[in-house]
């Protein structure tokens, strides 16, 4: 995450006690995305130079300072362009106070690199085969959705964590690449980015995965109260489950607090995501995850409209199953809706569930039903698998045709 220097962060506080008058230590160490002991370094200065007063746990402006004669917007409009505080949260220059911008949609999730080979069918225990073509490309599914997301419009804020190894440039280069809107990147010191190894059968174009989640694992709570100014700014908080469980509780604790839509892509299946539920709004499972949770086997539209209603019986108000070449089954309200499948030329189906997660969360970040938003993302999604690699986003404008197809 990019990291406000000492100068940059005083100039924020004395901006918004401007307004505020006082502000407790915590309420500084939550916006500013430092600890409680930096904000006090930061106050301790501040003091020195007559600008504030410490008060117990918090401060006020010195008496007497005419807060007028600073400049602060100027510092204040090249702090939101070169930082993370940055298009996601503006600064109201009435208020003072950090405001949510519409339509804004904060992704915590994983970035991988993927290694695939293609092959003309998945090899057997003990087998070796030859693979008609192999690649290195960006992928992970937190990265993938977010990516998908942003193609199709959202102002995304994407949270990640990866290693210090070759790989840590590979990802910040895609990522700077992919139009998201903000990125917060942590680096773990002891842990490599993460890596997935990818079998891509051409029959049919199915896939085969095994992730080592590497970094994406070690996220820790520091690493979330750290992105807590933004998480608390969105109106859709999306993850999947490819980082830290617990870390990914707290996020969508926070993220539910402030009142944003939680929507949960449980994939990998993980068996405490009943844990999650209480927290999620939306859930977004394939046929294979709906199954591992309900226990029902889901093979067919009967069986996939029993987990459903076994998943929304936990507690989960909107529930979307993704049922590939079958299309997606939605369920709210006690309503049944089903979104038919589109035809495509399917060469390779990785990141296909990503491509719908994450138009879907675009749409209805632009206030569309649930059920416009998984017609449309149902539609980007068989564009996706008519290409190759996880995070080949197809382009936005290419959806409309293959809705009038
Ligand atoms: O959903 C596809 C993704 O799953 C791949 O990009 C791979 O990294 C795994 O996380």
């Amino acid at each position: 995450m990019n990291k406000l220097s000492q100068n940059e962060r005083r100039a924020v506080i004395l901006k918004l006690l401007s307004t505020h008058k006082q502000l407790s230590n915590l309420q500084l160490s939550n916006l500013l995305a430092v600890t409680t002991k930096t904000v006090r370094c930061d106050l301790v200065k501040l003091e020195e130079d007559a600008l504030v007063k410490r008060i117990h746990g918090g401060v006020t402006l010195s008496a007497g300072l005419d807060i007028t004669k600073y400049s602060f917007d100027a510092m204040l409009a090249e702090l939101i362009q070169h930082h993370s505080l940055s298009s996601s949260v503006e600064i109201d220059s009435n208020q003072g106070k950090l405001k949510k911008m519409k339509h804004n949609v904060f992704v915590l999730g994983s970035f991988n690199v993927d290694i695939v080979a293609n092959l003309a069918r998945f090899p057997q225990p003990g087998e070796t085969m030859h693979s008609s073509s192999s690649s290195i490309g960006a992928g992970g599914k937190g990265a993938n959705q977010a990516y998908a997301a942003a193609k199709n419009g959202a102002n995304i804020t994407f949270m990640a964590k990866i290693g210090t190894d070759q790989f840590s440039q590979f990802a910040r280069q895609h990522l700077s690449s992919t139009g998201i809107d903000n990125t917060i990147i942590i680096e773990s010191s002891t842990s490599p980015t993460g890596t997935a190894l990818i079998y891509v059968s051409e029959q049919a174009g199915e896939n085969m995965i095994a992730v080592n989640e590497g970094a994406n694992m070690t996220m820790t709570a520091e690493d979330i109260y750290s992105a807590k100014p933004h998480i608390i700014n969105t109106e859709l908080f999306l993850t999947q489950l490819e980082t830290n469980f617990d870390a990914i509780k707290l996020a969508m604790e926070i993220a539910k607090e402030h009142g944003a839509k939680v929507i949960l892509n449980p994939a990998p299946y993980h068996n405490r995501i009943p844990e999650l539920l209480p927290l999620v709004d939306m859930l977004t499972p394939n046929e294979t995850e709906a199954s591992l949770m309900t226990g029902i086997e889901v093979t067919d539209l009967d069986s996939a409209k029993q987990a459903a209603i076994a998943i929304n019986a936990l507690g989960v108000t909107s529930v979307v199953i993704t049922r590939g070449g079958d299309g997606v089954l939605l369920y709210e309200n006690g309503q049944f809706t089903q979104v038919d499948a589109l035809k495509s030329a399917v060469v390779d189906t990785t990141g296909a569930g990503d491509a719908f997660n994450g138009a879907l969360v675009a749409e209805l970040a632009k206030g569309k039903t649930l059920h416009q938003a998984a017609k449309y993302a149902n539609a980007y999604a068989s564009l996706a698998v008519e290409r190759f690699g996880a995070a080949n986003m197809p382009d936005a404008s290419l959806v409309a045709a293959r809705l009038n197809a």
